[in-house]
């Protein structure tokens, strides 16, 4: 496996850090996404659900496709009212025009991006919406900076939100960036770095070296030190398009 594959597969071993320290994504953000009259919805690369939750929430029917069974598991377990499958996003297994809307989460950059424009257009009902979400962290906050710095040394690859090319299936795209924050536990942000497909698939001693690093940034950043929890400031960047 090259090493994009390699990175996409790790979360099957992450799954406590993920559910324990990964953002859920703001109401207003799902409400931009899918259409207020869609009934439908495929939630792909759902992970452990932290958006399928919030689609059942708003009453939509979610099909949540996810390839980890480690990571299907933990969503079986919390959203069980979501129909969880094993698939990907190059080939999801559900027939065609099946589904309203799609989602996709802090995942495309995982993807084929060819292959899975093709089967995003092949499951949607004609007239359909996919949408295409990051969370991230806003580094105009010096620690979050200093965070993400240590987070990222020695990764060579680029796994930052961006515009999905979608092909000429859809419309051109519409984006959207939402600010918000997430509050959390100050010794989770040493969880939250463990949760990141680089330091999974670092070998033991590196990826302790880093996670020290987190832990040395909480005790003594001026904004951390002596706090049991802080507000991490987010930008959800997230792009939308119709099937033509
Ligand atoms: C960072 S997690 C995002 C999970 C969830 N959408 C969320 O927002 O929390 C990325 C997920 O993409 C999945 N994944 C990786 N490659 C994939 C592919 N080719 N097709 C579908 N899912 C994939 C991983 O198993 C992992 O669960």
């Amino acid at each position: 496996m090259d090493q994009r594959a390699v990175r996409a597969a790790s979360f099957e071993h992450g799954v406590a850090a993920y559910q324990a320290a990964r953002p859920t994504y703001p109401d207003e953000v799902v409400r931009w996404c899918v259409p207020h009259d869609a009934r439908d919805v495929l939630d792909l690369a759902a992970g452990t659900g932290k958006l399928t939750s919030r689609l059942v929430a708003f009453g939509y029917d979610v099909v949540a496709v996810e390839p980890s069974d480690a990571m299907r598991a933990e969503l079986e377990r919390t959203v069980p009212d979501a129909d969880a499958r094993p698939g990907t996003a190059e080939a999801t297994g559900l027939p065609d025009a099946c589904v309203d809307a799609v989602t996709v989460a802090q995942a495309w950059h995982w993807f084929d991006a060819r292959a899975a424009s093709a089967e995003v257009a092949r499951v949607l009902r004609p007239g359909g919406r996919v949408a295409v979400v990051w969370n991230v962290r806003d580094a105009r906050t010096d620690w979050v900076a200093r965070w993400t710095e240590i987070v990222h040394t020695g990764d060579p690859l680029d796994t930052s939100a961006h515009e999905p090319d979608l092909g000429p299936a859809f419309t051109p795209s519409e984006h959207r960036e939402t600010s918000w924050s997430s509050r959390m536990r100050t010794g989770d942000l040493r969880v939250l770095a463990a949760s990141r497909s680089h330091l999974l698939t670092l070998p033991d001693d590196e990826r302790d070296a880093l996670l020290d690093r987190v832990d040395d940034l909480v005790a003594h950043h001026p904004d951390l030190r002596g706090r049991d929890e802080v507000d991490v400031p987010y930008v959800t960047r997230a792009w939308r398009a119709t099937l033509r």
